[in-house]
């Protein structure tokens, strides 16, 4: 029998769970939001072998099948009790192929994002926000592969962006094939609503359902789009959206230039912080949660 407290390592080709994310930066790890349009889209010259195999596996496997699979097994959230801080503990025992030197853990992570959220002086609501917003990758830990816990998301079931990064490898996915699904629209309905559309699997629609009934809305939008890249960034799939889905958008893009990867300096100092982030956690969530 395996020791069900010894760290874990993800399942997939990435060196750690955040490469997708730093890989596509302009300048690197520099925490910047990306300043340059154009810059973003050459990716394709600089990425890592691992990153673009793990979008080969993303847009191949994240049929609409699957995710629909993966709401039926997790959406009942049966896998474990926890607080909002055991998760935090739960999820740094994941252990992947980065730098500890130079690479963000987990909690780091988490703690830099809220921190810049406060500096900025946003309210409570938005800080907690930023110290919980990844905590759907405990995924990992339950034996997902890193292509359904991370990477961008899109939906399922409708016609793929071409803005979605590595676009090209959609065509080995099943769905590609099926006509209903490769409408502008596919299964759902003009201005339907982002809340009917089914999403890609991954951490972010995960630790949205764990959270949903205590959060204010625009915090839930933040969490459950913030990887809805071609959406927030290149504007696409409005056609799917209602206003409110609309206006909601602006605050996951809002969010999303909280949601650093810097090092160095700006590495937090978790352990002056707990104190502070074990009490904002308590407040916002004080029994433990159905994950
Ligand atoms: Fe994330
Ligand atoms: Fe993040």
């Amino acid at each position: 029998m395996s020791d069900p407290n010894a760290p874990t390592k993800p399942l997939g080709p990435l060196v750690d769970l955040d490469e997708w994310e730093t890989a596509f930066e302009p300048a690197g790890h520099s925490g910047e939001p990306a300043s340059a349009k154009t810059t973003f889209r050459d990716y394709r010259k600089n990425v890592r072998p691992g990153v673009r195999e793990f979008y080969r596996l993303n847009h191949t496997h994240q049929t609409l099948d699957f995710v629909l699979a993966k709401k039926r097994e997790y959406l009942p959230r049966k896998k474990r009790v926890m607080t909002v801080w055991e998760a935090m503990e739960f999820l740094n025992t994941l252990i992947d192929d980065s730098d500890p030197d130079t690479d963000l853990s987990q909690i780091e992570h988490l703690m830099q994002t809220a921190e810049a959220i406060r500096r900025a002086g946003h309210p409570r609501w938005f800080i907690v926000t930023g110290l919980i917003h990844d905590l759907g990758k405990v995924l990992c830990l339950f034996g997902e592969p890193q292509w359904a816990v991370v990477g961008d998301t899109f939906p399922v079931g409708c016609r793929y962006s071409d803005k979605i990064v590595f676009a090209e490898f959609f065509e080995a996915n099943p769905d590609s094939s099926v006509p209903a699904y490769q409408t502008a629209c596919g299964i759902y309905s003009e201005a339907c609503g982002l809340g009917n559309v089914h999403l890609s699997w991954g951490h972010d629609e995960y630790l949205y359902h764990v959270v949903k009934d205590r959060l204010p809305e625009e915090a839930l939008a933040m969490i459950r789009y913030h990887s809805f890249y071609a959406a927030h960034r290149e504007g696409e799939y409005t056609h799917l959206m209602t206003g409110r889905d609309k206006a909601l958008l602006e605050w996951v893009r809002k969010f999303n230039s909280f949601d650093l990867y810097s090092k160095g300096e700006d590495r937090p100092d978790v352990a002056a912080l707990t104190p502070y982030y074990k009490d904002l956690v308590t407040e916002f969530f004080p029994q433990p949660l159905a994950w």
